[in-house]
C-alpha cells in the first residue's frame, strides 16, 4: 500500500498536540521539511492538516545501541538452547559463516522498518568487525547511506571476538575505522587479562584519536565486581579531552561494585561527562545467570547516575538475535523495561525513563537540530496517547511519524470493545470511561 503524498512545499499542520514540557495544546505548522510555527490556533488555507486531538507529540525515540548484523538470525545454524550470554557468543560465532551482504542488509533493513514504525529514526548500531571479510560492516556502511534522508544510521565498530584475543584484531578494528565506521567501539571485559583489557580501552581511545571518532564501547557487561574498565574509559576520556563524546555501553558490573567504589566511580564519569547506554532487555536476561538467590538483576546503577547529572540513555541491543529471542524494535517497551528494572516508576522518575529514548539517546548520539522546536527539521512522532504514563503504560505504535516533513510511518488506532448483557463498550484502558 502506498500513501499519495502532497509535495514538500505544501504546508502541513499538526492540529491540538500536546508536547510533553508545555502546558495547553499546541499547533505545528511544517513547510519545506521544517518545522515553521509552533503557537495555540494555526489556520493556512489548503494546508494539509493531521488532527492529533490531544495526542502526545514527540522528537522522534532513539535507539542509541543496537546489533542490526545479528537481527534476526536467532535458531539458525542453533538455537541458543540456555538462553545465557557466552552460549548466545558461541551461536553467533556459528552463524558468522554464513554472513553474506545481502543477508544482513536485508535483515538489517527490515529491523530499521521495525524501528521507524515505532517511531525511531535514529539509531547506533554496533557491528561486530571480528570478521576477516568484515562482511556484515561494508553491508551497513552501504545502508547507511541508504536511508539518510530518512534514518540516522551511526555505525560502531565493535570487536564482538576481542581486539587482543582475536586474530588480526587490532588491524580488523582499525581498518572498519578507516573504511567509515563513525564511532570506534571496544569489549576490555572480554579479553583474556586485564592488561589487555586496558589495551583494548586505549585502543579504542587512540584510533578515535587518529581518525577523529566518537568512542562507544561495551564496558564491564558482567556481573564481576572486579571488571573495573569504566574508569579506564573516564582517565582517557579527561585526558584526550573527549568530554561528551564518549560512551560505556552496559556498564552492568556497576550493579555489584560495592558503595564505596561506585560513589567514586560515578564522580568521574560526571565530570568526565560520559554517557551510560542501559540494554535493560538484555541485560534482565543475561545477568544474573550464575547466581542462585537472591539473583542481581545486572543493571548499571540507572538511578544513581542520573541524579549526578550523567546521560543515561537506553537501547533495544536486540532483536531475535543469539542473546535475546524477542523484541519488536519499539523503544517504549525498552523505556517500560527500564523503569521496571532500574526502580523509577516514581512521578519525578517516569520523565527519565522517557529521556532515556528520546533526548539522552540524542545526546549520546551528538545529533543536532533535535527536538520540536521553530526552525528544527520536521521529525516528528505523533502518538494517539496524551501522556508519558500511558504511552509507557500501552506500549503503542505511534498514529504518525514524519520524517523531514514527510510521513513515513503509520498506524490507525486499534479499536477493543467488550459486550457482556446488553452492553457493548469500547475499552480504552484509560479512565476517561469512568463515569460516577
Ligand atoms: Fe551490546
Amino acid at each position: 500500500m502506498t500513501t499519495e503524498q502532497p509535495p514538500l512545499s505544501t504546508p502541513m499542520i499538526i492540529r491540538s498536540a500536546r508536547l510533553a514540557d508545555r502546558e495547553g495544546l499546541v499547533d505545528v505548522r511544517i513547510e519545506n521539511g521544517l518545522i515553521t510555527q509552533i503557537a495555540e490556533r494555526i489556520d493556512i488555507p489548503n494546508a494539509r492538516v493531521y488532527d492529533a486531538a490531544g495526542g502526545m507529540i514527540s522528537p522522534p525515540l532513539v535507539d542509541p545501541h543496537i546489533h542490526l548484523d545479528a537481527v534476526l538470525t536467532e535458531g539458525f545454524p542453533e538455537p541458543n538452547h540456555s538462553g545465557t550470554l557466552i552460549e548466545g557468543i558461541q551461536r553467533w560465532s556459528q552463524r558468522k559463516p554464513y554472513l553474506t551482504a545481502q543477508d544482513v542488509a536485508a535483515r538489517a533493513e527490515e529491523a530499521l522498518r521495525w524501528h521507524v514504525a515505532h517511531g525511531v529514526l535514529a539509531i547506533r548500531t554496533h557491528v561486530d568487525v571480528s570478521d576477516p571479510q568484515l562482511t556484515a560492516l561494508k553491508a551497513l556502511l552501504s545502508l547507511r547511506e541508504r536511508v539518510k534522508p530518512w534514518v540516522t544510521l551511526q555505525i560502531v565498530a565493535f570487536p564482538q571476538d576481542g581486539i587482543y584475543c582475536y586474530p588480526q584484531g587490532p588491524e580488523l578494528l582499525e581498518e572498519a575505522v578507516r573504511l567509515g565506521a563513525d564511532v570506534v567501539g571496544g569489549i576490555p571485559h572480554y579479553e583474556w587479562t586485564r592488561e589487555d583489557g586496558l589495551r583494548d580501552v586505549a585502543l579504542a581511545f587512540e584510533l578515535a584519536r587518529r581518525y577523529n571518532k566518537a568512542v562507544d564501547i561495551h564496558c564491564d557487561e558482567t556481573d564481576d565486581d572486579h571488571s573495573r574498565f569504566l574508569e579506564s574509559v573516564a582517565n582517557h576520556t579527561r585526558l584526550q579531552h573527549l568530554e561528551g563524546r564518549v560512551t560505556a555501553s552496559h556498564t552492568t558490573a556497576m550493579g555489584s561494585y560495592n558503595d564505596a567504589y561506585a560513589y567514586k566511580l560515578i564522580r568521574i564519569l560526571a565530570q568526565t561527562r560520559v554517557h551510560i547506554v542501559a540494554n535493560p532487555l538484555d541485560n534482565i536476561v543475561l545477568q544474573g545467570r550464575f547466581d542462585t538467590y537472591p539473583k542481581r538483576r545486572g543493571m548499571t546503577r540507572v538511578k544513581e547516575l542520573i541524579e549526578a547529572g550523567i546521560t543515561v540513555a537506553a537501547g533495544h541491543d536486540s532483536i531475535i538475535d543469539p542473546w535475546y529471542p524477542l523484541g519488536t524494535g519499539n523503544q517504549v517497551f525498552v523505556a517500560s523495561m527500564l523503569a521496571h528494572v532500574a526502580h523509577l516508576t516514581g512521578s519525578a522518575q517516569l520523565p527519565w525513563v522517557w529521556q532515556s529514548i528520546t533526548t539522552a539517546g540524542a545526546a549520546v548520539m551528538g545529533l543536532e537540530s533535535y527536538g520540536i522546536q521553530e526552525g528544527a527539521p520536521a521529525n516528528i512522532v505523533v502518538f494517539h496517547e496524551s501522556t508519558i504514563a500511558d504511552i509507557l503504560r500501552l506500549m503503542p505504535r505511534p498514529r504518525w511519524v514524519f520524517s523531514h516533513g514527510v510521513l513515513i510511518a503509520q498506524t490507525p488506532p486499534a479499536i477493543t470493545t467488550v459486550r457482556w448483557g446488553n452492553t457493548e463498550r469500547e475499552v480504552t484502558f484509560t479512565r476517561e470511561n469512568i463515569s460516577l
